[in-house]
């Protein structure tokens, strides 16, 4: 990692906004956990993030325990790192209104995440959903902190996070006061795609279930998946080159080599010139293998809500005690009465 003038600190989060996919775990839940053990973490579950688009009252509780499970089970521990819910942590949305005046509505104009997640309909998106990133900025930068591990399509907001770090830097004439923080998106896992559509990402709001992994699902389920994955009337290639027209092909070896921890070089050797009908199961195998445990204790942790509303509410406090004397100095910056 660099970044020189900072201390390195790492933040991310995820939104409790549906189940968890191998997606989120390969690009950003498998990192969080070795991290912890070389600088400081914090792991926000991003509840304002998620009421963007409607979140039922009943259940938005609930996925919140959901998210810090999964962050329990993938090893995240919280006596090394702090895992909250950003909704109890008031620097979020106070730094979120600030950099609201300092980013540019081009700025903001330009992320094809709100487009894609907008679509047609863009008049009638919440606000919140527009300035999405914004507040994601102010996520990272209320803690200074300096790395964002994240799956590749988080890219484009970390982008402007910097940008609105450095435009605030400029404008108050405070050289360095904000880190200018980077995306952390090495490896075969930082795009996991549909399995149904190698040209399309694994997400949450796939109306087929088929066409993702969840943390939650069982292993007959993750072997039925893979059995369906879409594929080719190929066989398994023998080169890198010979992968740039199978989308699919690719995305499954680039799932197997992230959960092999071996690279997509060793994994295309082992299966040369073999047929899918050995490669799936090969694959479902595995995948049962790393996920297997993590879905039990998900479940496990699941049981005992007291114990994760206790973690969470722990951990708000320190995140808090961290950001008060950053927005502290944000706010004399701006020149705010009183400060
Ligand atoms: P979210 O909740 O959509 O996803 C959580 C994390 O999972 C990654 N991810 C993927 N990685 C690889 N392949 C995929 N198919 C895939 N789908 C999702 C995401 O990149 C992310 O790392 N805006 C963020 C949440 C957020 C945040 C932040 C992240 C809010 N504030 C500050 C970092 C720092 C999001 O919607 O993630």
């Amino acid at each position: 990692m660099t970044n020189t003038t900072h201390t390195p600190r790492v933040f991310s989060g995820v939104q409790p906004s549906g189940a968890m996919h191998l997606g989120n775990y390969l690009g950003a839940l498998k990192k969080f956990a070795v991290l912890q053990h070389k600088h400081e973490c914090l792991y926000c579950i991003v509840d304002l993030h998620a009421i963007t688009v409607w979140q039922d009252p009943a259940v938005l509780k609930q996925q919140t325990r959901e998210i810090a499970a999964a962050y329990l089970a993938s090893g995240v521990d919280p006596k090394k790192a702090i895992i909250y819910p950003q909704s109890r942590v008031k620097a979020h949305t106070e730094l979120a209104w600030y950099f609201n005046c300092v980013a540019r509505t081009g700025w903001v104009n330009r992320m094809t995440q709100f487009k894609d997640k907008a679509g047609k309909n863009a008049e009638r998106a919440s606000v919140g959903l527009y300035t999405y990133p914004v507040l994601q900025a102010a996520d990272i930068l209320a803690f200074k902190a300096t790395h964002v591990p994240v799956g590749e399509d988080q890219k484009q907001h970390l982008e402007l996070s910097r940008d609105i770090a450095q435009k605030f830097n400029n404008d108050f004439n405070v050289p360095d006061f904000f880190p200018l923080p980077e995306a952390l998106t090495q490896g075969p896992g930082a795009r996991v795609m549909s399995l149904r559509d190698g040209t399309s990402k694994m997400s949450k709001s796939d109306p087929s279930d088929n066409s993702r992994i969840n943390l939650t699902d069982s292993a007959e389920m993750i072997v039925k998946k893979f059995k369906k994955a879409k594929t080719d009337m190929g066989v398994m290639p023998g080169h890198e080159e010979d992968l740039s027209q199978r989308p699919e092909v690719d995305n499954l070896i680039s799932i197997y080599s992230a959960l092999s921890e071996e690279s997509r070089e060793t994994v295309i050797g082992r299966f040369e010139g073999k047929g899918f009908g050995e490669f799936k199961p090969a694959l479902a195998d595995l995948a049962v293998d790393k996920l297997a445990p993590i879905t039990t204790l998900m479940s496990r942790y699941l049981a005992d809500s007291e114990e994760i509303d206790r973690i969470l509410l722990a951990g708000a406090d320190k995140a808090a005690q961290i950001a008060e004397p950053i927005i502290a100095d944000v706010r004399k910056t701006i020149g705010f009465l009183g400060t």
